[in-house]
């Protein structure tokens, strides 16, 4: 099955709203995509490479048809809605929608797929660390702009390893804002309590999250703070052995030993700075309490701080 988009010149911070029956084949934005070029299936979605009339690649990811009902579709204009007001390279970006014969949201396409893909397929060779240091630096920053740089405050509540997308050079992309909660930006101290909706993965949940339902910044600082020890150790966060990553390597941490969180499969290529910032933040941002993880400002500024110490 082929089916159309149209897009327009300029379309931020305009969303563009067309059915693929109102496209024109001879439009320089005119985009199709085929229901074959399945690259990702998620929770409630089903995301698709098209190509566009100009030659640009673009995912096009679809409410699943088993998946219509109204929660689904309210996390859907959730993510429209949200990304319609970010703007930042490491952030995925929205291109259009469309709201016609279903639901479609039309990004741009992140041709190296996801850091979980990527990092835990046993049939690639092991990601570098080089990649592994850029990726979370990368996400680190996209995360503060959520938080602090952007006119409103967003708390993504999903932040993992499928969720980060790799464009071309491995530049890291938060994307999937289905849970994303929008806060008003004078609320500077709020929490939201209870939360409705769904859960995201309980393995990067925070304990005030899993346990009552409070979310905010600090929640996905933890979330945070799990991928940093996914990557570094290649680890997925459950592993059918029953212990959580962080579990694993809390101990670990708190001993110093943070050689022994290192992949296995890096053969020691790493680099020990590095990895000790990496090790270190991601000790704070997994922290019980959320009053004592940092703020992804912290972490950006004091652990992260790429340019200035590499
Ligand atoms: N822009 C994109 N470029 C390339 N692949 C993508 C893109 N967006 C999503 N994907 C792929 O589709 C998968 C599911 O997308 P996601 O937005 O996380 O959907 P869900 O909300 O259902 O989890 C991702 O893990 C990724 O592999
Ligand atoms: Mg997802």
């Amino acid at each position: 099955m082929v089916f159309s988009f149209m897009f327009m010149e300029e379309i931020r911070p305009l969303l563009l709203l067309l059915g693929y029956q109102l496209s024109e084949p001879s439009s320089p934005h005119f985009g199709i995509w085929m229901s074959d070029n399945l690259v990702g299936k998620g929770g409630y979605a089903e995301v698709y490479r098209g190509i566009l009339q100009d030659g640009q690649a673009i995912a096009v990811k679809r409410l699943s048809k088993s998946s219509s009902n109204e929660r689904k579709e309210k996390e859907f204009l959730t993510e429209i809605g949200t990304l319609g007001h970010v703007c930042h390279p490491n952030v995925s970006s929205l291109l259009g929608c469309c709201i016609d014969n279903g639901l479609y949201i039309i990004f741009q396409f992140s041709s190296r797929g996801s850091v979980a893909s990527l990092l835990h397929d046993e049939n690639l060779p092991a990601m570098d660390w080089k990649t592994r240091f850029r990726i979370a630096v990368g996400t680190a920053r996209g995360l503060h702009y959520l938080h602090k740089g952007c006119p409103r405050r967003i708390i993504h509540r999903d932040i993992k390893a499928s969720n980060i997308l790799l464009t071309a050079n491995f530049e890291p992309q938060i994307s999937d804002f289905g849970l994303a909660k929008w806060l008003p930006s004078q609320w500077t101290h709020h929490s939201i309590v209870p939360i409705e909706g769904t859960f995201g993965c309980s393995t990067h949940l925070a304990p005030e999250y899993f346990m009552h339902g409070v979310v905010d910044e600090k929640t996905d600082v933890f979330a945070f703070g799990v991928f940093l020890l996914e990557i570094i150790s290649g680890k997925k966060p459950v592993d059918g052995s029953h212990q959580s990553l962080h579990s694993w390597a809390k101990p670990l941490l708190k001993q110093g030993e943070t050689e022994e969180l290192v992949d296995p499969r890096l053969e020691g290529a790493y680099n020990a700075d590095q990895l000790s910032r990496l090790a270190f933040a991601a000790s704070l941002c997994i922290r019980a309490s959320s009053t004592w993880r940092p703020t992804m400002s912290e972490v950006t500024a004091r652990y992260f701080n790429y340019r200035k110490r590499c």
